[in-house]
């Protein structure tokens, strides 16, 4: 598990790290152009004539620290200074680079040869505040159109730290150096798009500067997948793998139930109820015979129903339900007879949009996988709003309904309520293809259905749901991947093993 840093908690672990620690910021600045030259020697060790544009803040400080360092190097380093404020550890900074003599420049057109390999970006880090303009607009637009790798220091300028917003305009990076921790801008999109290869760099801050709250945002790695899923005890039947029923699909979606029970079932659990349309019967026993099947017809026998929800570990509705009376219906009976934790997807958001107070329920385990769509139903605010405020919006609706909000898209985001979120880090454009979230619906119940909290079945499932996209896409491509190929790659993954 690593945390994502917002731009306000990595200043609050600089500042406890002098403060508390009795660490010198000026320190601090020589370990992190330490690193970053060290690295980036290590990545491009035939550069030879470097730039590095530099602001009025400490991002400019450590690019002229840097610059000192490349000089050092034997490498041909220039400064390109952007800002008359020369104030803090940018001025001692450039009192020592002066001291040597070193090549510094004010505009680029007093740039004597402009052919260079590499191009530092340290004019904004993630103090940065409010929308560029004017000047350093007119030398971010020049620097993206030059010809050479382009480097980040800590953040694209232009990025903001907090939420990957483009303020203004933003340097486009072939790879980014953070310092100590990575940082929620750079993972959530567009920011990740202009960061290229992300690489972080200890320089001395560690987890004993986090004094005050910890940081909410993390992303979980492989190793995390394998201590947190379900163990496989070798005298375990089916039913100790969990029941999960499946509340899915309608007259013409039979695919959204079988998406759902075969991912459910390889991720694991052992028994699997389809609860379906009697249309869907035949196509579901041909595509999927080890599910049980409840199937109806114009009406539902109530009493069977709720034994089915009193049968379930967990519980998944919504896939392909449609927005018919019936599946009006099924959703009240569910909300109102369901006692294992509760996944709701697809068309059951779509219904639950009509009235959200309907969601409250603070004693059962609920979590919702809302697509930005049916976030902007949910929610009532246009698709736009919701991709500008992704995290925001997904954390306030958490904590609002007392529910595990999953929202869906490119970095996905699990907010568990009053407490952590968890990006995703896998996956890929291949992946927005139909029957993609049904395949992710079915993963998350059917961790839950094996015991694994609502919280963390959530984030675990959509790593799981990702990696296994990225595998399809190795072996089919991104254009012809579709959501049987997640299904297909579910079963390479080594922690399913
Ligand atoms: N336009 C012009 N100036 C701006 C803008 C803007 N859009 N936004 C912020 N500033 C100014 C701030 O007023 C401040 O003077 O830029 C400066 C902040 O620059 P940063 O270097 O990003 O922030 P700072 O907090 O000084 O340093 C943080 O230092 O630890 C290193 O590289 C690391 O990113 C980190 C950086």
């Amino acid at each position: 598990m690593k945390y994502l840093v917002t731009g306000m908690e990595m200043k609050l672990l600089d500042e406890n790290t002098t403060k508390h620690f009795g660490v010198p910021s000026e320190i601090l600045m020589e370990q992190a152009a330490l690193v970053f030259v060290q690295e980036l020697l290590l990545q491009y060790p035939e550069s030879k004539n470097i730039l590095i544009a530099c602001g009025g803040g400490n991002n400019g400080g450590d690019g002229v620290a840097i610059a000192r360092l490349l000089n050092q190097k034997n490498k041909n380093a220039t400064v390109l200074l952007c800002t008359e404020k020369e104030e803090g550890l940018l001025k001692q900074q450039l009192q020592t680079y002066q001291a040597y003599h070193y090549p510094l420049v004010r505009q680029i057109d007093d740039l004597q040869d402009e052919s260079f390999d590499l191009i530092l970006d340290g004019l904004f880090g993630t103090g940065l505040s409010r929308n560029i303009e004017g000047n350093y607009y007119t030398i971010i637009e020049q620097l993206n159109a030059m010809h050479a790798t382009k480097v980040a220091i800590d953040m694209p300028s232009g990025i903001s730290a907090e939420d990957g917003h483009v303020l203004g305009i933003a340097f486009h990076a072939d790879d980014t150096y953070t310092f100590s921790y990575e940082k929620l801008g750079q993972y959530l999109y567009p920011g990740a798009d202009y960061c290229g290869r992300i690489h972080c760099l200890a320089i001395g801050i560690t987890e004993e500067s986090i004094l005050e709250r910890k940081p909410r945002a993390m992303y979980l790695e492989d190793e995390d997948i394998r201590q947190l899923l379900p163990k496989r005890i070798p005298d375990g039947h089916k039913g100790t793998f969990g029941k999960l029923l499946v509340i899915a699909g309608s007259v013409d979606m039979a695919g959204a139930a079988y998406f759902a029970a075969k991912a459910a079932y390889r991720t694991g659990v052992g028994l699997v109820k389809i609860c379906t349309p009697q249309e869907n019967r035949m196509a579901l026993q041909t595509l999927i015979p080890e599910a049980i099947l409840h199937t109806y017809g114009k009406t539902i026998d109530k009493n069977v129903f709720l034994e089915d929800l009193k049968w379930a570990d967990a519980v998944l509705i919504g896939p392909g339900i449609g927005q018919s009376e019936q599946a009006k219906q099924l959703l009240q009976w569910t909300r109102a007879g369901v006692i294992a934790p509760l996944v709701m997807d697809a068309d059951a958001l779509n219904l639950l949009s009509e009235n959200t107070d309907d969601l409250i329920n603070p004693h059962l385990d609920v979590v919702v996988t809302p697509h930005l769509g049916e976030m902007s139903r949910l929610c009532q605010m246009p698709v736009s709003y919701i991709e500008s405020h992704f995290c925001e919006k997904a954390c306030e609706f958490a904590d609002t309904y007392n529910v595990v909000c999953h929202l869906k898209s490119a970095r996905s985001i699990t907010a568990v309520p009053y407490g952590n979120h968890y990006i995703n880090t896998t996956g890929n454009s291949g992946m927005a293809t139909a029957g993609s979230g049904d395949v992710l619906a079915g993963i998350i119940a059917s961790l839950i259905a094996q015991g694994m909290p609502y919280d963390l079945a959530s984030a675990v499932g959509a790593r799981i749901h990702g990696q296994a996209g990225d595998v399809a896409a190795q072996k089919v491509g991104k254009y012809a991947l579709m959501a049987s190929d997640l299904l297909d790659g579910l079963t390479e993954l080594a922690y399913l093993q």
